[in-house]
């Protein structure tokens, strides 16, 4: 299985942010948030340019696609996702996640995601509003709602971006779409419930998976439960 149309909707599933990991040890890292029950694999790429930190590129998901069978969530915050998503795709990437605030139509990445064989997801940072997306609505797999400021890991988790969860989800029941809403930022054990409360059913997490204080299988099983919430 490749593909996020094939996961549960009402189910939570649990995306481990690779931000997290052990960058020395990422074939190991990978294979013990599978073990501990992962439902695919946040990878989180940075150009330096659209946010202030950088991480991954093509050839580093070429590489851990040998190693793993995970859905591969690839979450673009970079200036150009037109130039780039092709080579991710090329590389392993199985979906691809934009920023919406970019200089692009929105429209044309979808299509070139499409083209390219991937799913597709749009994305809201914090002060974006949930309305943005709502004329894509119809194009993608999933919208994805930032619960920080993206370019870091370990930040804490802003609940007042609730409101705009439970308006996207309504906005896709409504037209009854099925779109995955993925929620990203200081989310573990805790917030989960809230996100989960609020609408949102993919929940990605770094620090709550890969540095739980018990285990990644512990921090993903905390994640799953809040499905009685949804
Ligand atoms: C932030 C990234 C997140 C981040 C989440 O720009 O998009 O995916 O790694 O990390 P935690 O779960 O530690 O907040
Ligand atoms: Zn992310």
């Amino acid at each position: 299985m490749r593909n996020i149309k094939e996961l549960a909707f009402d189910k939570i599933t649990v995306a481990p942010s690779l931000l997290a990991a052990d960058f020395g040890e990422l074939n190991t890292e990978i294979k013990r948030v599978t073990d501990a029950g992962a439902d695919l694999l946040h990878l989180d790429v940075m150009d330096g340019h659209f946010v202030p930190n950088l991480t991954m590129g093509p050839p580093l998901v070429k590489s851990i696609r040998k190693a793993s069978d995970l859905i591969f969530d690839a979450h673009l915050m970079i200036t150009d996702p037109l130039k780039y998503a092709p080579a991710f795709i090329e590389s392993g990437a199985d979906h691809i996640t934009f920023h919406v605030e970019l200089d692009y139509d929105p429209a044309e990445v979808i299509k070139t995601i499409k083209r390219c064989g991937a799913t597709a997801g749009i994305c809201v940072k914090p002060k974006t509003p949930a309305e943005t997306v709502f004329p894509y609505l119809d194009d993608v797999e999933m919208v994805l709602v930032m619960t920080v400021e993206p370019g870091f890991g370990g930040q804490s988790f802003m609940a007042d971006m609730m409101p705009k969860i439970t308006l996207l989800r309504e906005e896709i029941r409504r037209r009854r779409l099925k779109v995955h809403i993925e929620v990203d930022g200081g989310i573990d054990g805790i917030t989960v419930e809230t996100v989960a409360r609020a609408g949102g059913n993919m929940m990605v997490a770094g620090t709550g998976v890969f540095r739980h204080p018990e285990s990644a299988a512990k921090g993903i099983a905390e994640l799953h439960a809040a499905t009685k919430f949804l």
